[in-house]
């Protein structure tokens, strides 16, 4: 079980108060939403977390160990791995090869031995295809399997970085709006997907634009608005909520 924890959490940029004291929690089984309209903060939090950005102020913690000021590769091997606004693949690479890529944060052999084809690595690189190929069929994936990334639709492009970001097997994942530009049926899907993530013990923090897919999917809500919190609560209650009403008109 895991927790990370936010608490007053601030950065500026400038003059600008892009994150102006946030506390919030994610726990391992869960699926919490963090939503609010352009602009908000959200995709800064994300950067927070990961470690990408440092704070201005505030404490980002888990499972009680303060992790604000540790870099980034080293946030993603304590187990906290996400995906970003913007898609980032190798596009030459087949979709199981950007895959098996994730799991290295795991691995003792590395990526550039398993790249040369060393006989040390062969045979961790073939347990490796075999574990990324299972999670190429909890994606429904798998007939894309050989296939260059870059040559794929966005909404698999968005999974197969989803599959990689998963298959560090992290305590907590981060998905800055993962269904940005899908259509309903593809976003429900890939809901789905993350629901079966938290009933397999993953914390999941989802960063959404849509309201209606948050409400579909997260068992709570958090609401930012020029950087700051304004509600929190189940989906219905924060939806109900005459300034998260209002904040999203405003926009
Ligand atoms: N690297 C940066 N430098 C300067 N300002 C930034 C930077 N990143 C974000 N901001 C500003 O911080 C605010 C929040 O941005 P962001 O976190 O991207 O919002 P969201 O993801 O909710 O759309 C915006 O006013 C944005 O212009
Ligand atoms: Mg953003």
């Amino acid at each position: 079980m895991a927790t990370l924890e936010l608490k007053g959490v601030r950065r500026n940029f400038g003059g600008v108060k892009a994150v102006d004291g946030v506390s919030l929690q994610v726990r391992s089984g869960t699926v919490t939403g963090l939503i609010g309209p352009n602009g908000s903060g959200k995709s800064t939090v994300v950067n927070l977390i990961a470690g990408v950005l440092k704070l201005t102020s505030g404490e980002i913690s888990l499972d009680g160990s303060n992790i604000s000021t540790e870099p980034a590769d080293s946030v993603a091997r304590r187990g906290v791995a996400r995906t970003f606004q913007n898609i980032r693949l190798l596009p030459e690479a087949s979709v199981l090869d950007n895959v098996v890529i994730g799991f290295y944060r795991l691995e003792k052999a590395s990526l550039m031995a398993s790249l040369l084809g060393l006989p040390s690595s062969r045979k961790e690189s073939r347990e490796l295809r075999e574990r990324g190929r299972a999670l190429l069929a909890q994606f429904d994936m798998s007939a894309y399997e050989n296939v260059a990334a870059g040559g794929l639709a966005y909404g698999y492009q968005r999974r197969v970085e989803m599959m990689r970001a998963v298959a560090s097997s992290p305590e907590i994942l981060l998905l800055d709006e993962p269904v940005a530009g899908m259509n309903d049926v593809e976003a429900r899907a890939l809901g789905k997907i993350f629901a079966r993530l938290a009933e397999q013990g993953m914390g999941v923090l989802v960063i959404e634009h849509n309201t209606r897919f948050v409400s579909e999917l997260c068992q709570e809500v958090h609401v930012l608005d020029g950087g700051r919190l304004i509600a929190h609560g189940s989906a219905q209650e924060v939806m109900r909520d005459p300034a998260v009403i209002a904040a999203y008109l405003g926009n």
